[in-house]
């Protein structure tokens, strides 16, 4: 049997995220972005009803719906549908690589970067005391306080090539449909949940923006689950992917 291509797109990210070799980590995760790239809704049988407005003013209807693809320990596959000009909480992806890829619709996403040059910056001024004390607390006196710098807005659709984060790069987004409803295949590695160094869990934290201390910079400040986001789950219904791949 021929594999399905989204068995090949798991296979490559398998295969990316779990080799030893760090050498060809590059080279691989190059292919699994080109993979990525082309995989529409007809390869995850998407089901494109969803994408109708009236769905998301039925009563009670979350404002995010979830499939879950795939997971185990080391990668998760899922797909985000977002009602119209519905909105991902600002969030972490702590030490993940994460890629998106839009199947339907439009989104932006607002992407800020931790440990830059310009946040360490501005931690070790406010740390030596050289800044507003009471506006620029330094990070180490506050729990859940974050100093983030902006470094991408980007409105991506279909014909886009997939988004991209790493533990160091564009670590923390929101992600807002624009407009429409509007759908992503998202894979991370590793998933939230699974155990990270010197902690029980890798948990999805999230945040608001407490104060603007420089032309691009941010306080961030952690905090609960927005009120107004939550999520329901709508079954898969593509290949099946675990008997195509071959471990
Ligand atoms: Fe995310």
């Amino acid at each position: 049997m021929s594999k399905t291509y989204l068995a090949k797109v798991l296979k490559q990210a398998l295969n990316t995220f779990t080799s030893k070799n760090s050498e060809i980590f590059s080279t691989n995760f190059a292919t699994l972005i080109a993979l990525l790239d082309k995989v529409t809704t007809e390869h995850v049988d998407f089901p494109t009803q969803i994408l109708d407005p009236k769905v998301w003013t039925l009563p009670d209807k979350a404002p995010v719906s979830c499939i879950t693809i795939y997971e185990d320990s080391k990668i998760s596959m899922g797909i985000f549908i977002l009602k119209p000009n519905g909105k991902l909480p600002l969030h972490n992806h702590p030490d993940m690589h994460g890629l998106i890829k839009v199947l339907a619709g439009q989104v932006k996403i607002v992407s800020y970067s931790i440990n830059t040059e310009k946040t360490k910056e501005i931690d070790l001024k406010s740390h030596q005391g050289s800044m507003d004390r009471l506006a620029m607390p330094p990070v180490s006196n506050k729990p859940g306080l974050v100093t983030a710098e902006l470094v991408e807005i980007t409105v991506a659709n279909s014909n886009s090539p997939p988004c991209v984060l790493n533990p160091n790069f564009k670590n923390l987004h929101e992600i807002q449909s624009v407009n429409e409803p509007a759908a992503f295949l998202d894979i991370l590695s590793p998933p939230y949940d699974c155990p990270e160094p010197g902690s029980e869990t890798r948990t999805c934290s999230y945040y608001s923006k407490l104060c603007q201390v420089s032309p691009d910079v941010y306080r961030l400040q952690e905090t609960i689950s927005p009120s107004w986001y939550w999520t329901d789950s709508i079954p898969y219904t593509g290949p099946d992917l675990e008997a195509e791949v071959i471990f």
